[in-house]
């Protein structure tokens, strides 16, 4: 069984086959980030219209490096939502035109969906188990009992952790999308220098608050430009590390409860998934990864490639719901708001 995938729910143009065997035979990424870097933020008329520029080649190539014609596809999936519905147009409308075309069925993926089963290609990770999703667009922990079958058990009451990491990356006059480069000068800075709110730290839940943190990071580099005229790079540094120590305290402690919450409802914990952009933080990683050992669990997270946004995950959602025999009508409509607890 062959499918092809494809993603453009925000930023990245997507293709990838993935087949029954677990074999990714082409990911083929076309990313916007440049375009975008000149606003410091998507804007989605300019998504929109590169999505649509650059969907056929993309498509293209993931044929020519799998080594496929179009009528060995034998299902076409695409990310149906959430998402900027410019984009989510694009990319469900082509894939619904190849399954008329070549009469083969379509398949409608949540994006979220799509994140937290790649882990079910690249490992033998079985139902049900626990994921924290962490991206520009969400912070979640999710039970996946099943596909189609998911349960929020604590999600982000304001901004999600990517869009933290953007935002506190803009204050610093870090390029976009700035997870990375925080990361980077993080790495340099004492995170000893600079305390910032965690809210809802102590809160015995699994939910997630980052807007006070960002407008804590606000706060401090009014403070330092009002005192210096302008940040020094030791302070950029030193706020950086501290923003990454703030959130990883953050994540740490609302693992403990989320892990906690899963072990009442279900017998047995063996995997926790970290995926999405954000997850390709490596001390993130670092920090779960010690506190999901510590609970007697694995610690799973996908190689960096397969993190952030892609059509591999895409592909293979739609590879699982095919396999189930669940396929979606032509007619199907993306939904910008779908949530993961309403598939
Ligand atoms: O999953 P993703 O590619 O797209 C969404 O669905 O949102 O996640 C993108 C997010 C951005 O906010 C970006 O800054 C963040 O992931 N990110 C990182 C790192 N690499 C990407 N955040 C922290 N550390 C990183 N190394
Ligand atoms: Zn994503």
């Amino acid at each position: 069984m062959i499918v092809l995938g494809i993603e453009s729910s925000c930023d990245e143009t997507a293709a990838a086959i993935v087949n029954n065997n677990k074999q990714i035979l082409s990911n083929i990424i076309y990313s916007q980030i440049k375009e975008h870097a000149i606003t410091g933020g998507v804007v989605p008329e300019v998504a929109a219209r590169s999505h649509l520029t650059a969907m056929y080649h993309c498509i293209q190539e993931a044929l020519a490096v799998a080594n496929l014609s179009i009528n060995d596809i034998d299902a076409f999936a695409a990310t149906s939502g959430p998402g900027l519905i410019g984009g989510l147009l694009v990319g469900i409308n082509t894939a619904q035109s190849l399954a008329l075309a070549t009469n083969k069925p379509f398949i409608a993926v949540h994006h979220l969906e799509g994140h937290l089963l790649t882990s079910r290609l690249l490992e033998n990770i079985k139902f049900p188990f626990l994921a924290l999703l962490i991206s520009g667009g969400h912070s979640q922990f999710v039970a996946v009992e099943n596909i189609n079958q998911y349960k929020i058990i604590g999600t982000t009451l304001d901004d999600a952790v990517g869009e933290a990491f953007d935002k506190t990356a803009r204050l610093l006059g870090l390029p976009y999308p700035g997870g990375k480069y925080i990361e980077k000068q993080a790495k340099l800075g004492d995170p000893s220098i600079f305390k910032f709110n965690a809210p809802l730290l102590n809160t015995k839940d699994a939910n997630f608050s980052f807007s006070g943190l960002k407008t804590s990071v606000r706060n401090t580099v009014d403070k330092l430009i009002l005192k210096q005229g302008k940040l020094d790079q030791s302070n950029i540094n030193d706020i950086a590390a501290a923003f990454e120590h703030t959130v990883i305290k953050i994540l740490s402690q609302k693992m403990q409860f989320a892990i906690k919450q899963f072990r009442q409802n279900y017998k047995e914990l063996n995997h926790v998934v970290v995926s999405g952009g954000v997850a390709a933080n490596l001390n993130i990683r670092a920090a779960l990864k010690e506190i999901i050992n510590n609970e007697n669990a694995n610690f799973f997270a996908p190689p960096l490639d397969l993190c952030g946004d892609n059509a591999a995950m895409i592909a293979w959602s739609g590879l699982e719901r095919l396999q189930l025999g669940l396929t979606d009508s032509l007619n199907i409509k993306p939904n910008p708001n779908w949530q993961l607890n309403n598939l």
